[in-house]
């Protein structure tokens, strides 16, 4: 086989400014330990987040130049919706500034206090959403998904008999939707199958609740199936696509991700009634219902990122460079989740550094060292981020102790890829040195953004 080589040229360039470890020590150090305070100029490789910061075409920014910043009706609009549409499948379009706002608006209108939303797995901000309608927002992710070492190839399953339980037990009077996150990010960015898919929609389909899919990384999803699923070798990503939503009855989407624009979001639905609902809230905290919260030049930039994302050249690409990293450290012996996901690639810091407890935050240690080596950011996923009751304050380790490497669309090149492998490499070598840390100050809600840290005396 021939390498894989990114596909495609780079035309501008943004440089890297680049540290010693000396000037990195005290940068993380002025930063409090925490790698989110860190001004983004003093690190060298980003891997925080895959959100918004992916590189646009030549096409794309020249369809920024070509954005109808009309108030209502723009010519961008049309483009923008007629696009979704086309992917999407689903009658009603409703543009938001990110996925976030498209998450609100669906639940202020659908959720109740008594209500419970099951999915593979919340991301934090749906799960928020919920809970700030007052609503429970349950994981039901499949069995599988908590072996970190199973190379099961649809790891982001929903447990559909759980599911099914779930039905029957609370009945379309309690339960408003049932939402599937594809790919699950907090699950380790791994693939829904097209039979899951189709299962849960009959399942809802025969009770009469709405599915909507979280959509974030569809392309992504939809390749995984490509590669993965029997019986899709040969058809089209896009048909793919079209077929996971047309199981479904509506979508949030955050085109920071799967449609490389730095801003924006929509929400779809079916139903009209319930559109003309969301719409009201739209106007009353987004926009007119044709920008809802964007440029015009932002909904051109998204109607071209959404037909590059299913290159089938791009997709094969991007998932070939995150396997590229996870295998690599996989055959060092490093501790990564398995397979490679989509996004991202999720060291184990739990069995990375076994001698740090969990409540002295081995992630956090782990991500710290990881920008001390080489000046690399990610961010823990482990008990900073979800070890505090902020009701009760109690601090309970987390089930897992990750750090996420997402990695942004077109940004690094596979020299980037090594060289974030060789840092991972070195802090591995000399893991056994590593301290953990404790959190000096930290707000009781979302306290990962901002805590400070300090280490724990040898
Ligand atoms: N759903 C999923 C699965 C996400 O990963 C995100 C964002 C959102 C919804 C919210 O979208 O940021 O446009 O409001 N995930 C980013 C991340 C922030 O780093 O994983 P948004």
């Amino acid at each position: 086989m021939k390498t894989i080589i990114e596909p495609f040229r780079i035309k501008m360039v943004e440089p890297i400014k680049l540290t010693t470890p000396e000037q990195r020590r005290e940068l993380i150090a002025s930063a409090h330990y925490n790698p989110f305070r860190l001004a983004a100029e003093d690190v060298i490789i980003d891997l925080l987040t895959d959100s918004g910061t992916s590189a646009m075409s030549s096409q794309a920014w020249g369809a920024l130049m070509q954005g109808d910043e009309s108030y209502a009706g723009a010519r961008s609009w049309y483009r923008f919706r007629d696009t979704v549409k086309d992917i999407f499948g689903f009658e009603q379009v409703i543009p938001t500034h990110q996925g976030r706002a498209a998450e609100h608006i669906l639940f202020g209108v659908m959720v109740k206090s008594d209500s419970i939303v099951p999915n593979n797995t919340h991301f934090d901000t749906t799960r928020a959403n919920i809970e700030f309608c007052g609503g429970t927002a349950v994981d039901i992710p499949c069995a599988e998904a908590g072996d970190l070492d199973s190379r099961f190839p649809f790891k982001g399953n929903m447990d559909t008999a759980a599911l099914k339980q779930m039905v029957a037990e609370h009945g379309p009077e309690r339960i408003p939707l049932i939402m599937v996150t594809m790919t699950n990010n907090s699950g380790g960015g791994q693939p829904v199958s097209m039979a899951n898919i189709r299962e849960i929609s009959a399942i809802a389909r025969e009770a009469g609740i709405p599915f909507y899919i979280d959509a974030c990384r569809f392309a992504e999803n939809a390749h995984f199936i490509k590669r993965r699923e029997p019986g899709f070798e040969n058809t089209p990503v896009i048909d793919i696509a079209r077929e996971m939503f047309s199981c479904a009855d509506g979508c949030t989407m955050s085109a920071k991700k799967d449609s490389f624009a730095n801003i924006g979001g929509f929400l779809c639905t079916n139903d009209g009634e319930l559109a003309h609902r969301e719409r009201n809230v739209l106007i009353l905290t987004e926009g007119f219902p044709t920008y809802g919260g964007m440029a015009g030049r932002d909904l051109e930039a998204i109607a071209v990122g959404l037909r590059e994302i299913l290159d089938e050249n791009y997709l094969d690409y991007r998932l070939f460079s995150t396997r590229y990293v996870v295998e690599h450290l996989h055959d060092a012996g490093i501790p990564v989740v398995l397979p490679a996901g989509g996004h991202a690639v999720y060291l184990d810091a739990r069995r990375f550094l076994p001698g740090i407890e969990p409540l002295q935050y081995p992630g956090q240690a782990l991500a710290v060292e990881l920008y001390i080596e080489a000046g690399i950011r990610g961010v823990e996923i482990g008990s900073v981020m979800f070890g505090l009751d902020p009701h009760t304050g109690e601090e309970h380790p987390s089930r897992n102790e990750l750090v996420r490497l997402a990695i942004p669309r077109r940004v690094y090149t596979q020299s980037h890829m090594d060289y974030v492998i060789e840092a991972i490499g070195q802090v591995w070598q000399r893991r056994a040195g590593i301290r953990g840390l404790k959190i000096v100050r930290a707000p009781r809600f979302l306290r990962h953004f901002t805590a400070e840290f300090e280490w724990i005396e040898a």
